[in-house]
């Protein structure tokens, strides 16, 4: 491991023991072992467009935070919760990009009824994630599944689950969205890390327009949008 991912792999784990100490008991130790840290993440343009390699590491300590906040903020608000299809008092969330399972484990430190599908298409970081969760004893409540988001997604029953989070390939957010806006159940919350995603380079271009033409539709839809961090939620009405 280089000294790029020591130096983020610490603040990962500094800004978030609290959590993952709830996750594993207080055992710190046991999860200092484990390289959280995503270096270097494939992430498809579209499915048309030339596959290229970004350095990427997990969600960042502000946005974890929000995320868990929002994530708490939906668990209390029973809004909704009587019209969802579930079949029994779980909180179900559902997650676009696992990587290593650092999002993954971190929601589901918040409470024991969640239960979190994660879907990765990856088969290195499924595998990674797969052992992350096992090291943490949270197997029975998170399952990740290695697939392609965009074809699984529609295989999903709307008004499944609770909450979503999307993290995997920027330039199929707008698709993802809007399965994820079927899916969720009224009341739920969609959040959604990296909006403000950018670069300058030329071959960003596909990437960058769409993903401010997801912005615009974000500010549309009356989503709360944080162009600083690059953090979205939205909660279905
Ligand atoms: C930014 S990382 C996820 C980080 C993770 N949520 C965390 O905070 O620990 C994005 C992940 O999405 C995955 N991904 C990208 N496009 C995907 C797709 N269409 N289906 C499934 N996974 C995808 C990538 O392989 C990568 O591991």
């Amino acid at each position: 491991m280089n000294s790029f991912n020591n130096k983020k792999s610490d603040v990962v784990l500094e800004s978030t023991s609290d959590s993952v100490l709830a996750a594993n008991g207080g055992n710190l130790n046991q999860i200092e072992k484990q390289d959280w840290v995503v270096s270097d993440v494939r992430d498809d343009a579209s499915a048309d467009d030339d596959q290229f390699l970004k350095v990427r590491e997990s969600i960042k300590p502000s946005q974890l935070n929000d995320l868990l906040s929002a994530l708490k903020d939906t668990i209390n608000n029973k809004e909704g919760r009587d019209s969802k299809n579930l079949v029994d008092a779980k909180f179900h969330v559902l997650e676009v990009g696992s990587a290593k399972g650092f999002s993954s484990v971190s929601m589901a430190s918040v409470s024991q009824s969640i239960r979190v599908l994660s879907l990765e298409r990856d088969s290195e970081r499924v595998r990674a994630a797969r052992q992350n969760i096992e090291t943490l004893s949270l197997s029975e409540r998170i399952t990740i599944k290695e697939c392609d988001a965009s074809e699984e997604l529609k295989n999903i029953l709307s008004d499944s689950f609770d909450f979503a989070f999307l993290d995997g390939a920027k330039g199929q957010y707008r698709r993802h969205f809007d399965e994820l806006v079927r899916i969720v159940r009224k009341g739920g919350t969609i959040c959604i890390d990296n909006v403000n995603f950018h670069r300058e380079e030329k071959r960003y271009k596909t990437i960058n327009k769409r993903m401010e033409e997801f912005r615009e539709y974000l500010y549309q839809i009356g989503a709360s949008v944080d162009i600083e961090t690059g953090f979205a939620s939205y909660t279905k009405r």
